[in-house]
């Protein structure tokens, strides 16, 4: 009853995490996946590197796994994701480079991944993640007069005009499923919102034209140490205001630490302010009635991605790495109760 997802039911919010698939073969991962969540994420397992690794030959096997579990837990699933400039299959990028796919193929090559992997999906998925990472941050060079990064794969082969497409055959080969736009940093986190004025603008101009954009997802990639989503209620708000449903689809707050194996804050501080971030996107997406679902991305510090990418960082998210519960757990469950 003191579950997360028990304590979310109420409200209305679904409460998720990323998971991999392959760790359900622990018991005691599995038990809290099963128990805490009400919406799953695969954190890897429906990128096109991983569902096409070569050319013509499909694995579905982890995005199955995540799709029978939540099935079976009585969850939803989030799919993650179609159109990316990250992990991509050698064959593609490598063909791309070598002048061995043209930019007509490509096009022709994203068309089929994107309606034969929701086609493979239909009716399983909640929200499919349709276009991850398009806009410019304030370090990109070359952003778009409309704040897209022009040095984007898919932008820089296409043109922006590929991300209407991809929402187009994504609904043709799903009606049902949510169609989101995902990104970072759309929150305030940079300390200028220059970027979330841009999704919003952006959004706002898709939906008005019938492109079938249902939604926006604010990852939540949070440090301790600088940039936090100050402008998150708003900015939700603002893409809910154009009549897109919205979600909190990645959250995590990183802070130094001691090493990667146990995880420990080095400063005594990062104990408070990361539950604080954690429970301030919980209690944005509480504040928002369009907001569906708050994700974790993944829940115990064993299994993040931020020790990896940020030597010397860790302790994001809400489990230590011996599947304990930590101090956010516990500021979670009471914002939930208080909402
Ligand atoms: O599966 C291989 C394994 O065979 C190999 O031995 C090992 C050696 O490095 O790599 C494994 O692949 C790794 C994969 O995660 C699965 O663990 C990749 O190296 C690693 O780069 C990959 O990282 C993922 C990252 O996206 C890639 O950019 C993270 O797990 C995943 O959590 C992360 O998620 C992204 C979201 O999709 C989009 N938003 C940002 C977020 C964090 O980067």
């Amino acid at each position: 009853a003191d579950s997360l997802r028990a304590l979310a039911a109420p409200t209305g919010l679904r409460f998720g995490t990323a998971v991999v698939p392959s760790d359900f073969d622990n018991p005691a991962y599995a038990k809290v996946v099963g128990e805490q969540f009400s919406v799953l994420t695969p954190g890897n397992e429906m990128k096109w590197q991983l569902v096409e690794p070569t050319r013509g030959t499909y694995d579905w096997s982890g995005g199955d796994r995540v799709v029978t579990f939540a099935q079976a837990h009585d969850q939803l699933v989030r799919g993650h994701t179609l159109m990316w400039h990250n992990q991509l299959p050698d064959w593609l990028t490598t063909g791309v480079s070598d002048g061995s796919i043209s930019n007509d193929q490509l096009r022709a090559l994203l068309h089929k991944h994107i309606t034969d992997e929701v086609t493979h999906f239909r009716g399983k998925i909640w929200q499919w993640d349709v276009a991850n990472e398009f806009f410019a941050n304030s370090w990109d060079p070359h952003p778009l007069a409309d704040g897209i990064n022009g040095d984007d794969f898919w932008v820089s082969h296409l043109g922006e005009g590929i991300l209407t497409d991809a929402f187009r055959w994504a609904h043709e080969a799903d009606p049902h499923a949510l169609l989101f736009y995902n990104d970072f940093n759309i929150g305030g986190e940079d300390g200028t919102n220059a970027k979330a004025d841009a999704v919003y603008a952006w959004i706002k101009r898709m939906r008005a034209e019938g492109v079938p954009i249902d939604g926006v997802g604010s990852q939540g990639h949070v440090d301790t140490q600088y940039g936090y989503p100050r402008q998150l209620t708003d900015d939700l708000r603002r893409y809910a205001s154009t009549g897109a449903k919205v979600a909190i689809t990645e959250a995590d707050v990183r802070t130094f630490v001691n090493n990667a194996t146990e995880q420990v804050p080095t400063d005594h501080l990062a104990e408070f302010a990361q539950p604080y971030e954690f429970s301030n996107m919980l209690k944005a997406c509480l504040a928002v009635p369009e907001c569906l679902s708050f994700t974790a991305w993944g829940f115990t510090d064993a299994e993040s991605w931020i020790p990896d990418v940020f030597p010397g960082e860790g302790y994001a998210l809400l489990y230590d790495v011996h599947l304990n519960p930590k101090p956010v757990y516990t500021d979670l469950q009471d914002d939930l109760r208080l909402a």
